[in-house]
């Protein structure tokens, strides 16, 4: 029997993208696509086993060794520093990191910055880049009401097509990052699986390289 690679794909729209570019490298797992609840899915005879995890949780399993490669934003890859390999952007996911406030707010610099956020450590190291003191206020999800209401002066969140903050009469005010999605590995699943890993890493550099 083949040996079994773990893969962790982040659940939703972007990883049945992703799981369609596996599939192109030759890592197919047509069970996938069974409209069901399962989470796990295993095809023995190429030797993968996929499973669909909350986004922001891929690497967590991988850093832990739960999976041996996974599939995370660059967002969460700055946020919370896990101990992977990033092997490969993938050129998908693509949205931005970025400041935003309501319509017409200016940072007169007169006190302290009040910062709302899911991504504390990515909006502290922005900031300190600056010289600007900041209050962070992490929330955990709707970070758009944050400034609305008056809870904080902006936002550090990510901008994908912008209409979420249009909706809700706020405008970037500055790009912090480019964020795009990563192909990342267990540090020493790599070791033992490195030529499945690198066969992973040369199918999906291929589609990534036809989508530039
Ligand atoms: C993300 C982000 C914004 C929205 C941006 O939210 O936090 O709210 O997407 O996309 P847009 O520019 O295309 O409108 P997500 O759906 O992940 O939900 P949450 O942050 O509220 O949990």
């Amino acid at each position: 029997m083949k040996q079994m690679l773990n893969i962790a794909l982040p659940k939703g729209r972007l990883g049945e993208k992703v799981y369609a570019m596996f599939e192109k490298a030759g890592f197919p797992c047509p069970s996938i696509k069974e409209t069901n609840r399962k989470l796990i899915f295993e095809n023995e005879e190429v030797g993968v086993r996929y499973f669909w995890v909350k986004p922001s949780d891929v690497a967590i399993y991988v850093e832990r060794g739960a999976a041996d490669v996974g599939v995370a934003g660059k967002d969460i890859l700055l946020e919370y520093e896990p101990d992977v390999y990033e092997l490969l952007d993938l050129g998908v996911g693509v949205c931005r990191m970025a400041v935003a406030a309501r319509e017409g707010f200016r940072d007169d610099g007169a006190r302290t910055l009040k910062v709302a956020t899911k991504f504390s450590r990515i909006a502290k190291a922005h900031y300190a880049s600056l010289g600007r003191d900041i209050d962070v206020i992490h929330l955990n999800g709707s970070i758009e009401l944050a400034p609305i209401l008056g809870l904080s002066d902006v936002i550090v969140d990510i901008v994908e097509t912008g209409t979420t903050l249009k909706e809700n009469h706020l405008e970037v005010v500055e790009t912090v990052l480019p964020i795009s999605a990563r192909l990342i590995a267990n540090k020493s699943g790599f070791k033992f699986k490195s030529e499945r890993i690198e066969q992973i890493v040369r199918g999906l550099s291929m589609q990534t390289e036809e989508q530039a």
